[in-house]
C-alpha cells in the first residue's frame, strides 16, 4: 500500500483542501459525540502550524442535493473552533462567491469550514465540473476523511485527481493500523464479528475466513449459524434463508483452517426489555419460547481464553443486545478483557463501527484499544478487502 502523505509536503502560504468528515452525531441540535473533531484535529494543527490556509470540506448527513438548514455545518464548525481554541471562518457555500470570499479572507495559520458539500448533487454523482469549482479554491487537497473514503464523491476522490493531493495525518494513521490488521498482522490473527445480520456481513466473514487464524461470531448472526447447524434458537432474531450461506462459510473457514468460534451458552428471556427475567442455558438447551440476547458467561470464559493465544485481534459488532443491560454483560466483559491483554503488551486491538464503537464505550475501554477506527461503513468495506476509491486516489 503506498500513498503520499502529508511528509516533506511544503504548504506554507498555501491554500490547503482539507477533507475531514464532520458528520458527527447531532441530537436536538447539539453534538453528542466529539470524537471525529477531536482526531481530525492534530492535522489542522499541523498544518496551520507549517502556515497553510486550511480550507475544511465535508458532508453532513444526507440531504441529497439539496440545501437542508437543519444539515448546514455552521454548529459544528462553531464546535471545531472551540476544540482548536481559534477563529473557524464559516462559508455559507462550499464553491463560489461565499467560499471564495471566505478563502480570501484567510491569513496564513488561518481555518476555515466552507457548507456541507451534499448540498450540491454534483457532490454523490462525482460531476467533473463541481469537482473542478472545488479544486480551484486550493494549491493543495489533502484527505483526512477516510470513514468518507468509501465513497466515490467529488470531494473525496474528484478533486484528488485535479491538485497534487496527500493523506492527512488521520487517514494516515486508520491506514496503518488496518495494513497492520489485516495485510500484515502478527499472528495468530483473530476477529470477532457480532450485529444482527448475517446478510449485512456477508462479503466481510467471506473475506475474513481466509486471512484469519480464528473467527468469533456473536450477535444475532450467531443465531443464523447456530439454527444452520441444527440447533434449536427458540424464537431467537435469526435468518432462515442464510443457513446455506452459514454453511458453505464454514465449509470455507475449516477449509482455510480459520477457527470459528460460536458461543456455548446464552443468556435468554421471553423479550428483549430492560428489567425482564433471564436465564444462562447451554447453547443446545434454549427453551422454545425464549430468546438469545447475549452469549453466557462459559462463552466469555472460553473466548478470553483463547485471547491468550492470540497476537491481533479485529472487532465489528457486539456480542449481544448490549444496549439493554443485562444484555451487555458478554460484550463488556470481552472488552474488558481485550482492554487487559492490550495492557498487558500480548494483544494489538483494532476496532471499528459504530455499534462496536458504543459498545467499548459503554465498557468503559474505549481509549484503552490499540487503535479504535473512526470510520463505520468504511472500515466494514475495508474488512471486506474492497478497494476504498478515496484511498486508492491517493496512491502512488
Ligand atoms: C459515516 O458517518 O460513516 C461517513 O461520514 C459516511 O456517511 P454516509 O454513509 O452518509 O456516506
Amino acid at each position: 500500500m503506498t500513498y503520499r502523505t502529508l511528509d516533506g509536503v511544503a504548504v506554507a502560504g498555501r491554500r490547503v483542501l482539507l477533507r475531514a468528515d464532520l458528520n458527527v452525531p447531532v441530537h436536538d441540535g447539539r453534538i453528542t459525540d466529539m470524537t471525529r473533531i477531536g482526531r481530525l484535529s492534530p492535522t489542522i494543527r499541523e498544518l496551520s502550524a507549517a502556515g497553510a490556509r486550511v480550507i475544511v470540506l465535508s458532508h453532513f448527513d444526507r440531504p441529497k442535493g439539496r440545501r437542508v438548514p437543519a444539515m448546514s455545518l455552521e454548529p459544528v464548525a462553531k464546535a471545531l473552533g472551540e476544540v482548536l481554541g481559534r477563529k473557524v471562518r464559516f462559508a455559507e457555500d462550499c464553491i463560489g462567491v461565499p467560499a471564495q470570499q471566505a478563502i480570501d479572507a484567510l491569513s496564513d495559520g488561518d481555518v476555515a469550514v466552507l457548507e456541507n458539500t451534499r448540498f450540491h448533487a454534483g457532490e454523490e454523482s462525482n460531476d467533473p465540473a463541481f469537482a473542478a469549482a472545488l479544486a480551484q479554491l486550493g494549491d493543495l487537497y489533502v484527505n483526512d476523511a477516510f470513514s468518507a473514503a468509501h465513497r466515490a464523491h467529488a470531494s473525496t476522490e474528484g478533486v484528488a485527481h485535479l491538485l497534487p493531493s496527500c493523506a492527512g495525518r488521520l487517514m494516515q494513521a486508520e491506514l496503518e493500523a488496518l495494513h497492520a490488521a489485516l495485510a500484515a498482522p502478527a499472528r495468530p490473527v483473530a476477529a470477532v464479528v457480532g450485529g444482527a445480520k448475517v446478510s449485512t456481513k456477508l462479503a466481510l466473514l467471506g473475506n475474513l475466513v481466509g486471512r484469519m487464524d480464528a473467527l468469533v461470531i456473536g450477535g444475532a448472526m450467531a443465531n443464523t449459524f447456530l439454527a444452520a447447524a441444527g440447533k434449536s434458537v427458540g424464537r431467537s432474531l435469526q435468518e432462515a434463508d442464510m443457513h446455506a450461506t452459514a454453511r458453505d462459510i464454514l465449509a470455507r473457514a475449516a477449509a482455510a483452517k480459520c477457527d470459528v468460534l460460536l458461543p456455548v451458552d446464552a443468556v435468554v428471556a421471553a423479550a428483549l426489555e430492560p428489567g425482564v427475567a433471564t436465564r444462562t442455558v447451554a447453547i443446545d438447551a434454549v427453551p422454545a419460547d425464549m430468546m438469545i440476547l447475549d452469549v453466557g458467561p462459559a462463552t466469555v470464559q472460553l473466548l478470553a481464553a483463547r485471547l491468550a493465544g492470540i497476537r491481533t485481534l479485529v472487532w465489528n459488532g457486539p456480542l449481544g443486545a448490549f444496549e439493554t443491560p443485562p444484555f451487555d454483560a458478554g460484550t463488556t466483559a470481552l472488552a474488558q478483557a481485550v482492554a487487559a491483554a492490550t495492557a498487558a503488551g500480548t494483544l494489538r486491538s483494532i476496532a471499528g463501527g459504530g455499534d462496536t464503537v458504543a459498545a467499548l464505550r459503554h465498557a468503559g475501554v474505549a481509549d484503552r484499544l490499540s487503535y479504535v477506527s473512526t470510520a463505520g461503513g468504511a472500515f466494514l468495506e475495508w474488512l471486506e478487502g474492497r478497494t476504498l476509491p478515496g484511498v486508492a486516489a491517493l496512491e502512488g
